[in-house]
């Protein structure tokens, strides 16, 4: 959620600092603004929406200024507004921020008891102006750390001050930030993906620490004060992911993607050869781990659901699986036999790094699948498992769903291997059919045509319903959630056998209804249940892997997607329904790549 960059350099920077906010559109997008030193005085441009309204904006009137900082919001606290975007300015001191002030209204009551004024409705403003009222008796690094130990929340920083224009001073709590180096710049990001078009050799902060950036210095702090050294990680820039090519929309790329993710996922963790996985240092050994508990938040707690399904079918490991943001919460008994799993693309979600915080204070093994290895929740977990998809633009997550769901199922082979509970005959065949996998996910995008068709029938529905029993239910969770989020259509996920206790009574004459039916042991049972729907008029979209020809004359739509084996029906049923989604989306004209209200790195609660 939100963006923030900074750059302290010996030219203009406005025009980076504009293609850098571009680049983190996809965290926020319902504001934009910049601020640059300019002539001694502090230089605020504003807009509501997009950043190509800020550039229009600074063609007209241009921004000079060597050191400067940009923002792109989500909002949090006050409507998307000019006045509520950042940056924040005071004739001293401008700030751009990401997280939320949980104790903004009690320190505007005390300033305003000082006769300062606030412009906008937002957290942020108090930033700027406790700032401003430290700068009275103190110089800028002493008095940002002045204002940090009055604010509660969570926030990521980039500070410029009118009397200082040589400094930007970056500080963390809660929300990521990083730093890049060149040889006559320096910046300040919110992730390492806006920086990589300028640099390739970044610095992350950790909780509690605070930077100060000049043209040709950094310098880090710890939240004593005292000087720290920070590692220079030297990070790939991969052009070929970041950029979308000749697609519509990075998710249309990153759907078909999906091969080429499911193959670097399964040759980084599967050696053919040797028929094994590679996979070491579990932080428990594998033979004494009791319970597996899954975690995360959206898209990734539907790939935990999953895995339930899968550690329950081939393991005799006890499987839980948790949302994060309710995990943090509850009076957990937390258990040292226990491994505790953190799903998460970004690997900055704040509730599934909170998460992971308790499991570390109560001295339980973590592990984190994640696609950004530099992400907080990456450095804090005992043990990482990456997924390898690359950058993953679009808001909707559809590759690294994908590959969650593979490294999770080869986590779940490997354990059952080494635990005796699967035989070797079977170990092999499962990889045998992890090397198929990309070629299967491969004819699962030819079915594109046809969803096409389908997703016509969707435009003039009130909503829809997603069912699914066993490995499919999760599936229906995830195609639910991919509709509602790209297309603004309502749609529920259900288990099909729940159907007659309350959803039922939503089926009305021509209400679409994708029943996920892959050839298991649920089959017979998931055509039961889709009769009754069938009977009260539901408009049926039948999904399945069965060759069977004829299943019902009553399915409106079907499609077929290859057969592997039960186990991997859950990948190769997903692809359809992310294609549905996305081509209901686009008919219905609707940002597939920034859906409303949403950002892809959810950084506040
Ligand atoms: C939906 C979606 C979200 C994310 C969720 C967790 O398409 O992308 O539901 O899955 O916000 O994000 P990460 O995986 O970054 O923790």
């Amino acid at each position: 959620m939100c963006g923030i960059i900074g750059i302290a350099s010996n030219r203009p920077v406005s025009t980076n600092i504009i293609n850098s906010l571009k680049k983190l559109e996809y965290r926020g997008y319902d504001s934009a603004g910049i601020a640059t030193i300019t002539d001694g005085y502090i230089n605020e441009k504003k807009c509501s929406g997009r950043v190509d309204e800020l550039q229009k904006i600074l063609l007209k009137t241009p921004s000079n200024g060597n050191i400067g900082i940009g923002h792109v919001r989500w909002a949090t606290h006050g409507i998307p507004s000019i006045v509520n975007a950042h940056p924040h300015s005071s004739d001293a001191v401008s700030v751009v921020h990401n997280g939320i002030i949980e104790n903004s209204d009690e320190i505007k009551k005390n300033l305003e008891t000082k006769n300062f004024k606030f412009k906008s409705q937002t957290d942020t403003e108090v930033i700027t102006l406790l700032i401003t009222e430290a700068l009275n008796d103190s110089k800028p690094l002493e008095a940002v750390f002045k204002t940090l130990k009055k604010l509660k929340g969570s926030f990521a920083l980039g500070i410029i001050f009118k009397n200082y224009e040589n400094i930007i001073i970056g500080a963390r709590r809660g929300s990521p930030l990083a730093v890049g180096y060149s040889n006559d710049e320096n910046f300040l990001g919110s992730d390492s993906y806006a920086l990589k078009s300028m640099t390739n050799k970044i610095s992350y902060l950790d909780d509690g620490e605070l930077c100060v950036l000049t043209k040709d210095n950094v310098e880090f702090f710890n939240q004593n004060k005292k000087k720290i050294n920070k590692k220079i990680h030297l990070v790939s820039e991969d052009l070929n992911t970041s950029e979308k090519g000749n697609f519509k929309n990075f998710m249309s790329k990153e759907i078909s993607e999906q091969p080429i993710t499911a193959k670097k996922c399964v040759s980084e963790y599967v050696d053919k050869i040797k028929k094994d996985i590679n996979i070491y240092n579990f932080p428990i050994k594998p033979s004494e781990i009791n319970k597996i508990v899954l975690i995360g938040c959206g898209t990734a707690y539907h790939s935990c659901l999953v895995a339930k399904y899968w550690f329950e079918e081939i393991t005799s490991i006890e499987a839980e699986i948790d949302v994060a943001s309710e995990f943090r919460y509850r009076n957990l008994k937390l258990n040292e036999k226990n491994l505790y799993v953190f799903l998460s693309q970004s690997g900055e979600t704040a509730d599934t790094s909170a998460a992971l915080d308790i499991c570390k204070k109560n001295k339980v093994k973590t592990c984190a699948i994640v696609n950004v290895v530099e992400s907080t929740i990456a450095r804090n977990a005992d043990w990482v498992l990456p997924i390898h998809a690359g950058p993953e633009i679009g808001v909707a997550s559809t590759k690294a769903f994908l590959g969650q769901l593979i490294v999770l199922f080869i986590l779940c082979l490997k354990l059952s291997f080494m635990r005796k509970d699967i035989n070797k005959e079977f170990y092999n065949s499962k990889i045998d059919d992890l090397t198929k996998l990309p070629d299967e996910i491969n004819k699962c995008l030819k079915s594109e045509t046809n969803i096409q068709l389908m997703a016509k029938e969707f435009l003039d529905a009130n909503g829809s319903m997603f069912l699914g029993r066993g490995f499919s239910y999760p599936i229906a969770l995830e195609g639910a959630l991919k509709l509602k989020e790209l297309s603004y259509l309502h749609a529920e996920g259900y288990p099909a056998g729940e159907m007659k206790h309350g959803p039922l009574a939503l089926i009305e004459d021509g209400l679409p209804v994708v029943v996920i039916a892959p050839k298991d042991k649920y089959f017979e049972k998931t055509l039961s249940n889709m009769q009754e729907v069938i009977a009260r008029g539901g408009k049926i979209f039948f999904f399945t892997d069965n060759k069977k020809k004829s299943i019902s004359e009553n399915i409106r739509f079907g499609l077929r997607v290859p057969f592997l084996d039960n186990l991997f029906s859950p990948i190769l049923l997903t692809v359809p329904l992310q294609l549905l989604a996305y081509h209901v989306a686009l008919l219905k004209n609707c940002d597939i790549d920034k859906p409303r209200n949403l950002a892809k790195s959810v950084t506040v609660e």
